[in-house]
């Protein structure tokens, strides 16, 4: 008996690369950080504080999201929001997740670089020795702040160079080009660590380009405006740039009107190696599984884009030859346990 769609995609082995882990920060654990940690939220009840979650842009809910994160002070803090994602994501079976992390976002209200990578280090690897999950962390540059701070968060972080794999470049996009970075991104170069960054949610393809060209990344977050330049979707086909896609989140935050008007499909059909992933899941009304079931059920995607998709998450992912492989095997190994 061949299984539903839905349930094909519920049950694939899957990776995550898009992830921001403040963004699986829920309403509950917000409320009860701010109680352990005697801090007076703006909202007086978990309901008010949902209520806030109606965006209208990129920057409306940046906003909300940097006052959510304001309830993290200690290394527990980190560990205990850490720990609920990949418990999360246990469930939507992802065997592999890579995780951004804002560490400006921290520092900025006193709290030591340290006590963020700890916490969410320690639940990264209680979360491959208990759950199985491996996992790799991307630490991301704020592009709202100047440079400077960017490479004095670069230098806080060397101590614990060997708990990161790279860098990425988030928060708002719009009139903070990639290449305002170029400085920090040749250094993290020189360093051996992966880069990442969101280009083309908000932003100009022209930020893609540059993104490429100026700050050497391996992958773009997002991406999804690269249609609106057929040479730069021509280019990043043929290199097989990943793009991480992220499609209730384009959503939410008025990239598309709605889920059926998502590009996902056609930028699987111009043969770019698009990967599916949840960005801030606690925001944005669901985790990985959600999204790959929201596009299943509104655009036409069939069990061969679900192979496509489940094999594309690995193939993106910052993980050695011999990792990929076994993934990319567990995938085929599924594939041909559930045939149509
Ligand atoms: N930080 C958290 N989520 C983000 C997004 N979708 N775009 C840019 N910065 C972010
Ligand atoms: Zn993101």
């Amino acid at each position: 008996m061949s299984l539903p769609l839905s349930t094909l995609v519920r049950q694939m082995p899957k990776a995550e690369l898009h992830i921001h882990i403040e963004g699986s920060l829920e309403p509950e654990l917000i409320f009860a950080l701010a109680e352990r940690n005697r801090i007076q939220l703006d909202y007086d009840s978990i309901e008010a504080l949902q209520r806030a979650y109606a965006f209208t842009d990129l920057q409306s809910f940046l906003d909300i999201y940097y006052a959510g994160a304001s309830v993290l002070l200690t290394e527990q803090d980190f560990f205990d929001m850490t720990w609920a994602y990949l418990l999360r994501a246990k469930q939507d079976q992802i065997r592999h997740a890579e995780i951004f992390f804002d560490p400006q976002t921290h520092t900025a209200r006193g709290v030591p670089f340290v006590t963020a990578i700890s916490g969410i280090d320690r639940a990264l690897r209680q979360g491959k020795a208990e759950l199985g999950i491996s996992s790799a962390l991307i630490m991301c540059f704020l592009r709202h702040l100047p440079e400077e701070e960017a490479l004095a968060t670069l230098e806080q972080a060397l101590p614990y160079r060997d708990m990161i794999i790279g860098v990425g470049l988030d928060s708002s996009e719009q009139d903070h080009p990639p290449e305002k970075f170029a400085r920090v991104f040749s250094r993290c170069r020189e360093l051996g660590w992966r880069r990442v960054a969101h280009a083309g949610e908000e932003g100009p393809p022209a930020y893609i380009q540059t993104a490429l060209d100026m700050l050497q990344v391996e992958r773009i977050d997002h991406g999804v405006r690269c249609l609106e330049d057929p040479v730069l979707v021509k280019r990043i086909a043929a290199q097989q740039i990943p793009l991480t896609v992220c499609p209730l989140s384009n959503v939410k935050l008025r990239v598309f009107d709605t889920i059926a008007d998502h590009t996902l499909l056609t930028l699987l059909d111009h043969g770019l190696l698009v990967t599916v992933n949840s960005d801030d899941p606690a925001y944005f009304g669901g985790y990985l599984n959600d999204n790959f079931v929201a596009v299943f059920d509104a655009l036409p995607l069939h069990r061969k884009h679900a192979y496509q998709l489940a094999r594309n998450s690995f193939e993106a992912a910052f993980l050695d030859a011999d990792a990929k492989q076994r993934y990319l095997a567990e995938v085929d190994a599924f594939f041909a346990l559930h045939p149509v």
